[in-house]
């Protein structure tokens, strides 16, 4: 009888989704003549672009003729999507060398698959309120996790606390799900804990696209010494619509290099790109040849188009927030908006009322652990008329 993996039995259940799904539809069914507005989606909604539908159409055509047709290809991906990315980096001021960047299916595969390459025994640092893979993977693992609090009065941005020696420290910034984002000089200071430390900070900067003031970094490596400390996840989901299509890159530094038990060097690269190599035959060609459409000029015009679409929604939500005086962080570097819910209800009675009052429906800070009980996330995904309509809904209720 094979022996189980039993850190599984103390996962959570996915419980927040498929409650506000189950509650949703409760309402529906009940009430067939009161059309719901969904504002608690962390998708997009808008198609892909023109250049990277094109440049897809033309994969598929590549993979269909013998002159370019393309085979396995490397696991870390295409030199001409690693040259893209770091490219990119280049034009925000950020040097990261294409052999550090690993190409994959998703953040969300490569912030799970990255526990892999740590031991059991380390003190593992995670925000509360958090996107909840990084407790997961780690659970799956049987790794004890300790948390830091976001709370109103850090604006849900936990800061290092000396008194705690963690080992890996998880930071995500736009975050999900409370869209508050680091300055340098908060970034800076995580870093130098990191390096003080020797610890690693595994950073998801998968919302970096939504960041518009250019003072906010949107890569920890605008910090000096970062490459030292840190892993980057990035993804193209929501920088271009790539949620359904699948790509994203991970930035794993040569610097990373730490001390194993026994004194000798051992270099993260290097043990990720072994991990990759074993278990990962690379993203598909095809979508490797879409996603570096994403990056050329005219590719990043047309992401920045939706992405402008999307972060006007976060301003129609945001002026709502601010004309009815209700505490909010979020919404200007990022798609989602986290804010406290009103008159004192706890989120999920908030969820409820804004269900059965406004037929709104929104996500529970309480999915996203402890610190989000009294606090609710909109996002910025839908569409002008269906948010316009939201708040004027909203606006109504109090
Ligand atoms: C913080 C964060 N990281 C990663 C992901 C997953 O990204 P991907 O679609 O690339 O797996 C999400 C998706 O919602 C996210 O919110």
């Amino acid at each position: 009888m094979p022996k189980l993996n039993e850190n599984y039995k103390k996962l959570q259940n996915n419980y927040l989704f498929a409650e506000i799904a189950r509650r949703v539809n409760e309402f529906t069914s009940e009430n067939p003549d009161k059309p719901v507005i969904r504002l608690g989606i962390g998708d997009v909604t808008k198609p892909l672009t023109k250049s990277a539908l094109k440049a897809l159409h033309e994969g598929v055509d590549m993979e269909g003729s013998s002159d370019t047709f393309q085979g396995y290809g490397p696991e870390q991906g295409y030199a001409f999507l690693r040259e893209a990315i770091s490219d990119y980096y280049k034009r925000n001021g950020v040097e990261v060398d294409a052999d550090a960047v690993f190409i994959s299916d998703g953040a969300k595969s490569d912030t799970g698959n990255i526990t892999e390459l740590f031991a059991k025994d380390n003190v593992i640092l995670v925000p509360d309120p958090v996107y909840p893979v990084y407790v997961d993977t780690n659970t799956m693992d049987g790794k004890e996790i300790i948390y830091m609090n976001g709370t109103e009065e850090n604006h849900f941005l936990p800061m290092p606390d000396e008194s705690v020696k963690a080992d890996i420290i998880y930071l995500c910034s736009p975050n999900n799900p409370t869209g508050a984002c680091y300055n340098k000089e908060q970034l800076k200071e995580w870093v130098d804990y990191a390096l003080k430390n020797q610890a690693v900070i595994l950073f998801d900067s998968a919302y970096e696209a939504f960041v518009s003031d250019p003072e906010l970094p949107r890569s920890i490596y605008a910090i000096e010494g970062a490459r030292k400390c840190a892993i980057e996840f990035c993804s193209l989901s929501k920088t271009a619509g790539f949620t359904g299509t699948r790509c994203s890159y991970t930035i794993v530094p040569k610097e990373l290099v730490f001390t194993d038990s026994n004194g000798e060097e051992l270099s993260l690269h290097g043990m990720w790109n072994r991990r990759q190599s074993t278990k990962y035959n690379g993203t598909a060609f095809l979508i490797q040849h879409g996603a570096a459409a994403v990056f050329t000029e005219e590719g990043m015009k047309e992401c920045q188009e939706n992405i402008d679409y999307y972060m006007e929604n976060a301003r129609i939500i945001s002026d709502m927030l601010k004309k009815k005086g209700i505490w909010y962080t979020g919404g200007e570097n990022s798609p989602y908006i986290w804010f406290k819910c009103p008159g004192n209800m706890d989120s999920w009675e908030f969820f409820d009322y804004l269900l059965e009052k406004a037929q709104i429906v929104g996500t529970p800070g309480a999915g996203f652990g402890k610190n989000g009980k009294n606090y609710f996330r909109l996002t910025s995904f839908g569409k002008h008329e269906s948010t316009r309509e939201a708040m004027k809904r909203f606006d109504e209720l109090f």
